[in-house]
């Protein structure tokens, strides 16, 4: 089968294509090498020579054309992801770029295979919770108020008591910021016109994915990279809320598997599937375990800044992907263990966590609440 790839330079797409070439996939790769997460804006070394090139734009047409060519299946990995406030680039990348997908599997009639659509978390917003007296519920936004007081976790609608953190379903999506509402949009576009136009279409949404080659320039690539940054820098690893927010942290290995769940099952075209590990830690517990890892007798700062934006607990309910025989392995150890591991993790390259939270603090992306 020839695959196209999109954002395959990327962390997640690098490895998925090395899992297609693995078992004998023909693959293309479009990828537009964005300085975000590409600062040198070439191709990186990671990315295995066994598959073809294209440098382009997945809001271009003509970069889609030069890619599609005569792909079987697309992996659509590439989009924007960050914290910054341009929000309507969320909406150009994630959303034209499915869009235009479509648009032109339509008009060349291609017939694909399957088209697996990468969607996130994000799409949760605030994720779920149960009240003991008001039952389930799916709190909004987080108020800045209460943030700014160091008031971190959402409280019940109806008594504005404390209220539970639970698994997210499928069913539920809530975004609460750009991005999210992006993935769900290009969700959207992805399932809905899959069915009307009768092209086979997954969409999973990933949990935060872990592990070797997450671009150390991406304020939004994870709090492994920043955490390690920091540290070989001299410093603590910085901590956003007081670090008791829990987070179902997943290694790239099960993210690369459900990639080829999603292509390989029939039975999975039409629906979202939830990608998490199932397996809950609180950030502070994360940066605690990096840094035993590490040898380091340091605790992580917990500043008191905050991400606007941001969500308080959220972890997925992963037995949808399950019923397909899906099932994640990969421990926190395992995924502090592979980054560490990996080269590009070494301690000698430039100090990109903190250049990241500087810029997120110029920009009011990164806050700090006045209680403190
Ligand atoms: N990593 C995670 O924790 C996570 C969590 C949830 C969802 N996702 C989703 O998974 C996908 C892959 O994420 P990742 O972590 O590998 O990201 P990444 O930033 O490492 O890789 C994305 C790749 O897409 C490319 N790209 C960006 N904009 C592009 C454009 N306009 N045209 C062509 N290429 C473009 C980048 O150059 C990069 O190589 C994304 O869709 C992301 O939203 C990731």
């Amino acid at each position: 089968m020839h695959v196209l790839v999109t954002g395959g330079a990327g962390f997640i797409g690098s490895h998925v294509v090395d899992a297609l070439v693995a078992r004998g996939d023909t693959v293309t790769v479009l990828d537009n090498l964005t300085e975000r997460v590409h600062p040198t804006r070439a191709w990186p070394q990671h990315l295995t020579d066994a598959c073809r090139r294209v440098r382009g734009d997945v809001t271009e047409r003509d970069d889609w054309l030069a890619a599609l060519h005569d792909a079987h299946a697309v992996v659509h990995l590439a989009a924007y992801q960050d914290y910054q406030a341009d929000f309507s680039r969320f909406a150009h990348v994630n959303d034209v770029g499915t869009a235009l997908l479509y648009e032109l599997l339509v008009e060349r009639g291609q017939p694909l295979h399957c088209v697996v659509a990468a969607s996130s978390q994000a799409v949760y917003g605030e994720g779920a919770y149960t009240c003991p007296e008001h039952g389930r519920q799916y709190p909004p936004l987080r108020s800045p108020k209460r943030l700014a007081r160091g008031l971190w976790d959402p409280v019940c609608f109806a008594c504005g008591g404390p209220l539970d953190p639970q698994a997210s379903t499928e069913d539920r999506p809530a975004p609460t910021n750009a991005y999210g509402i992006s993935k769900l949009a290009a969700e959207a576009y992805a399932l809905t016109l899959g069915a009307r136009y009768e092209i086979p279409t997954v969409a999973l949404r990933f949990s935060i994915i872990q592990g070797p080659r997450q671009s150390p320039a991406n304020a939004y690539s994870g709090v492994l990279r920043a955490f390690v940054g920091h540290v070989q820098h001299g410093g603590r690893p910085v901590v956003f809320e007081d670090g008791r927010q829990r987070r179902d942290y997943t290694h790239v290995r099960d993210a690369v598997s459900a990639v080829l769940t999603a292509l390989d099952r029939p039975d999975a075209v039409g629906r979202a599937f939830n990608v998490g590990s199932g397996q809950v830690t609180s950030v502070l517990d994360y940066a605690r375990a990096l840094l035993d890892a590490l040898g380091s007798s340091l605790e992580p700062d917990v500043s008191g800044r905050y991400r606007v934006g941001d969500t308080r607990h959220v972890w997925s309910d992963t037995s949808r992907l399950r019923t397909l025989g899906w099932r994640p392995s990969g421990t926190l150890p395992e995924i502090i263990h592979d980054y560490l591991a990996w080269p590009g993790a070494a301690p000698n390259f430039r100090n990109w966590s903190s250049r990241a939270l500087q810029r997120m603090e110029s920009t009011g992306a990164v806050l700090r609440a006045d209680s403190r």
